[in-house]
């Protein structure tokens, strides 16, 4: 079966306080969106990449992935969700429900090729598919939920795990669970929860924690660190 890219990139952004969405805020003088595109479609053979805009987008015109020409654009939703539905439902008629699907986050221009490799070859004789993730570092409390956050107690972090992406599902399937959340109104934040809302176990692969998503203003000058380390 052959894989495909889906680059959600329709968000706005709202944590970042710029002037424009993060993934359109620059790293060495190029687009977020253009590094994250160019380094995961340099690591990995896909059949096709997708990629959902925000319907009022004013700068993909000007990136360098508007030139390239492995990617196709959509219009994305409301939520990560709709926009990752509406690629899949884009790419209908050119995937094959067995196909694999990958869905990487455009604010996380740092993923290591070698994570990608690893992601494909541990998944690919795996019944449901699965994620990168990271193991938890910090001690974690869970808070009670009065107006001044008290210690209810210490949650056990050894069986907790970050989610990162690339995440990797079969397109028929994938698109069946993300259609079942929202006939629920089931409000998800990664392509994972909603394979789990359909009753399936996503695999887990370990993956470095360096691969973070870009959210708030500081999170620029880190990823130009690791990204001039890598
Ligand atoms: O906002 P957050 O950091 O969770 O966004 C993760 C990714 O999902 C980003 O690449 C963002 O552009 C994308 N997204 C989207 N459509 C939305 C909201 C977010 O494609 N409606």
């Amino acid at each position: 079966s052959s894989f495909w890219l889906v680059v959600p990139a329709a968000g706005i952004g709202q944590r970042m306080n710029a002037e424009c969405p993060k993934q359109y805020l620059r790293i060495n003088n190029r687009f977020i969106l253009d590094i994250t595109l160019s380094r995961v479609l340099d690591s990995l053979s896909f059949k096709g990449c997708m990629v959902p805009l925000n319907s009022q987008d004013q700068w993909w015109p000007a990136s360098e992935s508007a030139r390239d020409g492995r990617i196709q654009t959509c219009v994305g939703g409301r939520e990560r969700a709709d926009s990752v539905l509406s690629a899949l439902l884009a790419l209908e008629g050119q995937a094959r429900n067995d196909d694999w699907i990958l869905v990487h986050d455009a604010a996380r221009p740092c993923v290591h090729p070698e994570d990608l490799n690893r992601l494909v070859v541990a998944l690919a004789a795996h019944p449901v598919g699965g994620l990168l993730a990271a193991p938890v570092a910090d001690t974690l409390k869970l808070a009670s939920d009065g107006a001044v956050p008290e210690v209810c107690e210490t949650v056990d972090r050894s069986r907790l795990w970050r989610a990162l992406t690339p995440q990797m599902f079969r397109f028929g399937a994938l698109k069946q669970a993300l259609l079942l959340c929202l006939d629920h109104g089931q409000s998800i934040t990664d392509e994972s929860s909603a394979m789990e809302f359909s009753g399936k176990m996503p695999a887990l692969v370990e993956g470095r924690p360096d691969n973070i998503k870009i959210t708030v203003p500081s999170d620029l000058a880190l990823a130009e660190f690791i990204l001039g380390r890598q």
